[in-house]
């Protein structure tokens, strides 16, 4: 088979490597890629939003499958183009994605269906939400309603600084049209845990449970960003919880899409809260995170073309997804200054290190190729993966590969995966 990959971050390198080991792939295309996929894929200069492109393209190569990894253009309605053109895609339609691209709308799904999550209201009028404001209770939380890159959620702690939060995200628009409407919610805390399913429209099945890092600094400190690194499986999802988050909110979900007319058919990933009054739902993704699918893709035991078939035919009852019993560990090495300002095109080195070396895996997010050489092309700049027996040789293993590779303004946090040593 042919695939086309849209995107160009280390999630989408996972998924070509993924995609690489399936005996049925023949040839791999990424639009846009970058300076790693080539690895795996021919990279091609079509940005992920020029569906009109990447729809040509697809026909003239006869692509098989292509499969969205991005959350802009499954917003943007990239699976209906493509469907509409005759061709094969996995990803949900727009009237689907809408889960992830407003948050206003996946907060009405839960409470119609009774999805536990946490309280809030939503407003298209900054002076409305001022009002209400005024008699919360703080810390609160102020979302912007569409897609931010992961940064369009502010945690108060005073009525001042969610005042000013209101101006920041309705008024100044720092989110773009994504502040228009705002969703204010009640600050829940607990571990987080995310977990990611193959959805087929009314069957979902969830892979192995994985824990983010979303702050840029150790400790959880500093400013939001898309994640820093990531661990698998979370020591803290038990099984008790498992069953409780199938039966109240995974298949649920899935149920409520289909009753609204909007069945989901893709990735489906479920950021949760485990609060001390059970897990909540933080939000909901169209698709594989990013650094999850770094560590998640590599404790795959299933040919993810199988699942993607299965999903896209119908018949997802039928498969028996399962993953390897060991654990995977991803720090993302950035570009100092992340997620403000940093410095592009610096050259990097290390590479060959990674060769022939089993469970370890260095995934390109910000990496071009410059002539012959790799330079760094965005602020995640790698994902550096290592399994281990557990998780604690696991973490020991990616840090040691974070070694290998050198770039002059290399940032990592030193704490990823830390939080298992307490489990
Ligand atoms: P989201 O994009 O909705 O996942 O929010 C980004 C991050 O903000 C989450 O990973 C949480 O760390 C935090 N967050 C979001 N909503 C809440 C909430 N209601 N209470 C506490 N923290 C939250
Ligand atoms: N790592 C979080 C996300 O992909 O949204």
């Amino acid at each position: 088979m042919k695939i086309l990959i849209v995107g160009g971050g280390g999630r989408e390198h996972a998924i070509a490597w993924s995609v690489a080991k399936s005996p049925k792939t023949d040839k791999i295309y990424c639009a846009p890629g970058n300076g790693g996929i080539g690895e795996y894929a021919e990279c091609v200069d079509i940005g992920a939003m020029e569906f009109d492109k990447l729809v040509a393209f697809a026909k003239e190569k006869a692509i098989d499958l292509t499969i969205i990894g991005m959350d802009d253009p499954l917003a943007g309605g990239i699976v209906d183009e493509f469907e509409k053109a005759g061709l094969k895609v996995f990803g949900p339609r727009k009237n689907a994605a809408i889960i992830e691209g407003s948050k206003a709308f996946s907060k009405d799904l839960m409470k119609k269906y009774n999805i536990p999550t946490a309280a809030y209201e939503n407003f298209d009028d900054p002076a409305e939400a001022l009002k209400y404001l005024e008699s919360a209770q703080f810390p609160i939380v102020l979302k912007a309603d569409g897609l931010a890159l992961g940064k369009g959620v502010l945690i108060c702690q005073t009525l001042q600084e969610a005042k000013d939060g209101v101006k920041t995200i309705m008024e100044d628009k720092k989110f773009g049209d994504a502040g228009n409407t705002m969703v204010i919610e009640e600050f829940m805390t607990g571990r987080e845990v995310s977990v990611l399913a193959f959805v087929d429209g009314k069957t979902v099945k969830t892979m192995t449970s994985a824990q983010d890092h979303k702050r840029a600094k150790d400790g959880d400190q500093g400013l939001n960003t898309g994640g820093m690194g990531t661990f698998s499986p979370s020591p803290f999802y038990t099984p008790e919880i498992d069953d409780f988050c199938q039966k109240k909110i995974f298949q649920p979900t899935v149920d409520a899409m289909a009753k609204e007319g909007r069945p989901f058919t893709g990735i489906l990933f479920f950021g949760l809260m485990l609060t001390e009054n059970g897990p909540k739902v933080l939000e909901y993704n169209a698709r594989f995170g990013d650094p999850e699918a770094q560590v998640v893709l590599p404790r795959m035991e299933n040919d993810i073309i199988d699942v993607i078939e299965a999903c896209l035919e119908g018949r997802l009852a039928d498969v028996d997804l399962t993953f390897e019993d060991n654990a995977a560990v991803c720090v993302v090495l950035a570009s100092e200054g992340y997620p403000q300002a940093y410095e592009k095109g610096i050259p990097m080195h290390g590479f060959e290190r990674f060769k022939g070396k089993d469970g370890y895996y260095c995934f390109h997010a910000g990496t071009k190729l410059d002539g012959d050489a790799i330079v760094t092309n965005g602020g995640r700049v790698l994902g550096i993966t290592a399994k281990g027996k557990d998780l604690k040789e696991a973490r020991k293993n990616a840090y040691e590969a974070t070694e290998w590779i050198e770039f002059a303004n290399k940032y990592m946090r030193n704490d990823i995966g830390k939080a298992i040593d307490e489990a």
